[in-house]
């Protein structure tokens, strides 16, 4: 297939590429590298394109065909959405709209959406199904719903197929070492204890013992960057046999509180992580797993990361290499 990624020079949209053209696809990256990385891009033709820029947008789309797309463009911290809501709803909303009216004046009617388990907001139950209820807590959330939403509606009203994949906690690095988690600033969890152990890393911060979890920490459903990728082709697959609307939650469906986190980087690293206790950050729900149930059954999905420490291990080859 021909694919275009917009956001493919991002974390997981990078992975995507490489996934997507290992498995042999033909592979279009379009970014506006405000957050992605020149590095993780060089093997595949890039379209430098700002999606709020509707006039490029539809310059460098005109009469090119794909046979899907998988859109990942897109701000995804909590923490910054929190203090600049607009630069969320432009980017987030308004970008993904203008995607979407080029895709339909070029008659390209298949798109997987990067979504979020934070379009939830405060979990209800144990774990998450896709009906649960979608409460978001904040703007990053908020803003992915939006989407979704705005996507339900078009997939109604025109010959149009959107599939939304909503990621627990993204996590680990592409097995070639060339690619992997590097957010500026980096406020993820396991890059930020693998890079203090590194020389010059900054100490560890832990957000919270105070939660209604089993040991005061968050809990959270770590799934491997990789098996996500295969969860997108797998949708775009899908497609080709049912239209319209649909949408996945994807992780392992195992928690693991920050303190687990912690004690399997120090196995895998073998260092005594040092961490700092701070309080609460704004927007951290105490508990998100997920259940994947339906994206096993419908999309034939079958994650290959399934251990925390496997997951680590991956991330801790990839940064013990620097930066690009
Ligand atoms: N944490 C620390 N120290 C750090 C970084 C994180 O203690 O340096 C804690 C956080 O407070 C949280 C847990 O580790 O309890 C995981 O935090 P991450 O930043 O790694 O990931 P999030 O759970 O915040 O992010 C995930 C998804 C987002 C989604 C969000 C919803 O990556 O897409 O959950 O809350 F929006």
């Amino acid at each position: 297939m021909k694919l275009l990624i917009p956001g493919g020079a991002g974390y997981v949209g990078s992975h995507m590429a490489k996934y997507a053209q290992n498995q042999g696809h033909d592979v279009v990256v379009m970014d506006d590298f405000s957050t992605g990385h020149e590095w993780a891009v060089r093997d595949y033709e890039v379209l430098r394109v700002n999606l709020l820029d509707q006039e490029m947008l539809a310059r460098s789309l005109k009469g090119r065909q794909f046979d899907g797309v998988i859109h990942f463009a897109a701000k995804s911290l909590v923490s910054e959405s929190v203090k600049k809501p607009d630069l969320y709803y432009r980017n987030n909303v308004v970008g993904t709209l203008n995607l979407v009216h080029e895709l339909l004046r070029n008659d390209i009617n298949d798109l997987v959406f990067s979504s979020t388990a934070a379009i939830f907001g405060n979990p209800v139950t144990n774990s998450i199904a896709e009906e649960h209820s979608k409460l978001p807590i904040n703007p990053y959330g908020q803003s992915k719903l939006m989407a979704e939403n705005i996507l339900r509606d078009i997939c109604s009203a025109y010959s149009f197929n959107a599939t939304c994949l909503r990621y627990f906690n993204a996590a680990g690095a592409d097995q070639s070492e060339t690619i992997g988690e590097a957010h500026e600033p980096e406020t993820h969890l396991i890059p930020n204890i693998l890079k203090s152990v590194l020389p010059d890393g900054n100490k560890l911060k832990v957000f919270g013992t105070d939660y209604d979890t089993y040991d005061g920490t968050c809990v959270r459903d770590y799934v491997h960057v990789t098996d996500l990728a295969q969860a997108h082709l797998l949708a775009l697959e899908h497609m080709n046999n049912n239209s319209g609307f649909s949408a996945y939650n994807l992780g392992n469906g195992k928690g693991f509180s920050v303190a687990d986190v912690i004690k399997a980087c120090e196995k895998v690293t073998g260092t005594c992580i040092q961490f700092a206790v701070e309080g609460r950050r704004t927007g951290d729900p105490a508990v998100l797993v997920a259940d994947s149930q339906l994206a096993f059954n419908q999309l034939g999905w079958r994650p290959q990361y399934d251990s925390l420490d496997a997951i680590v291990r991956s991330a801790w080859r990839w940064h013990q290499r620097g930066s690009r």
